[in-house]
């Protein structure tokens, strides 16, 4: 088969990556996804079992800091695009050991730069970085961030991707490489692994544990559904400019003790338990260091130039997540019975 495109996306078996993944596969039958993923701890096959068999997707099992293997996919499968979400992603994770962030979202990247700068020869070419609203720091309780916003991360999860966005933007100034960088705010949604606040909350609530929210809850987040982020990367990979960073957000702001408490009488109704029942559980722990206070977007640009905007209301995800979450025991299972404990010990343990 003559592929119009052999597209790499890397991270495809993490949690916004597998809906990216299932996404261009289901609507771009004439492009080859190819999904480069390493399988950490946050890495699933189980993520994507209802695309293994399309003919227009394949698997390789790879790390990104490897080079010769990036340079062997790169060659086997004639890489003429590349997505880019393979990280570290956990920042509770970053303050515990850096190093692994250093070495995945920054030599990672780097690595996954060179390669591409001296594979493509000629114009049609899109090297997409998916980055974070974190490498903008922390707002105050006014304002937003925009895309003029200056760099200012503060954990080492965030300086590991304002250092890759860097770098992204120094191989198109540099070498001509074409690239674009999307900013996004947190996501939520189905396949969320349960180190991150909903799905952890969710996961504790149904099994009446307790609810550990950093500090007084006070910290803000911008939530989007990741299938609306899926689908802001699709249009800013076929339809944003070369050389530009894209602003990606839901304006749907919420502190994270209302989210906790809102979660708490989605579950009670859902799990016919008595009103108030779950919000017995919040428990308020030791604050994370150098907690950011807030993240909110300014995602203008990506709805004026390019016509995106999300496509469900927050309350409506919010559900669909529940649902999945509720009928999907056996993946949350897997997933929480392995080195999951180890890790909710020594993070949640005497804290
Ligand atoms: P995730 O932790 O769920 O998945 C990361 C994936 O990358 C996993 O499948 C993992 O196996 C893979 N991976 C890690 N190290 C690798 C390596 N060295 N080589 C190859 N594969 C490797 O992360 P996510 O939440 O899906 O985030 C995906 C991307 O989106 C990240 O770059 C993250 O910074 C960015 N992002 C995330 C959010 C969010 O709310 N989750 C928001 C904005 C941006
Ligand atoms: O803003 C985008 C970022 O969102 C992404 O770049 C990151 O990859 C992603 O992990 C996410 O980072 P956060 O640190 O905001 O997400 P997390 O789910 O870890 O935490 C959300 C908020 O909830 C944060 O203020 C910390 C708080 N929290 C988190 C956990 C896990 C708690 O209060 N208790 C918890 O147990």
């Amino acid at each position: 088969m003559n592929w119009r495109k052999n597209i790499l996306i890397t991270g495809g078996a993490g949690f916004i990556g597998s809906h990216l993944v299932r996404l261009m596969v289901n609507k771009y039958p004439s492009y080859r996804i190819i999904c480069l993923d390493k399988l950490t701890y946050a890495g699933n096959l189980k993520n994507l079992t209802d695309v293994e068999n399309a003919p227009n997707y394949a698997f390789v099992k790879a790390d990104i800091v490897d080079a010769n293997a990036v340079e062997t996919v790169f060659n086997e499968y004639q890489i003429t695009d590349v997505i880019h979400l393979a990280a570290e992603s956990h920042v509770d994770r970053s303050i515990e050991g850096p190093m692994e962030f250093v070495m995945t979202n920054v030599v990672g990247t780097v690595n996954l730069l060179q390669k591409a700068k001296d594979f493509w020869k000629g114009d049609h070419h899109v090297f997409h970085h998916v980055s974070t609203d974190e490498v903008y720091g922390s707002l105050g309780n006014e304002g937003l961030f925009t895309e003029e916003t200056a760099y200012d991360p503060r954990s080492p999860y965030s300086a590991s991707k304002a250092s890759s966005d860097h770098f992204v933007n120094a191989f198109y100034h540099t070498y001509g490489l074409p690239i674009k960088i999307s900013n996004c705010s947190n996501n939520y949604g189905s396949h969320h692994f349960p180190e991150k606040l909903i799905p952890l909350m969710i996961n504790n609530i149904v099994h009446k544990k307790p609810l550990p929210v950093y500090g007084k809850g006070e910290n803000v987040r911008d939530w989007l559904w990741v299938n609306d982020h899926a689908s802001a990367i699709d249009t800013i990979f076929h339809k944003g400019r070369i050389g530009e960073s894209y602003n990606v957000g839901g304006l749907n702001e919420w502190t994270n003790i209302d989210l906790v408490r809102h979660l708490c009488r989605l579950l009670d109704n859902k799990l016919n338990r008595r009103a108030g029942e779950s919000e017995e559980l919040i428990t308020f722990v030791t604050d994370r260091a150098g907690h950011d206070l807030r993240y909110a977007i300014d995602a203008t640009k990506i709805e004026k130039e390019l016509g995106w905007k999300p496509s469900i209301t927050f309350e409506e995800g919010l559900e669909k997540t529940v649902d999945w979450y509720l009928e999907n025991t056996a993946w949350v299972d897997e997933i929480t019975s392995g080195s999951y404990r180890n890790y909710y010990e020594k993070m949640y343990q005497n804290r």
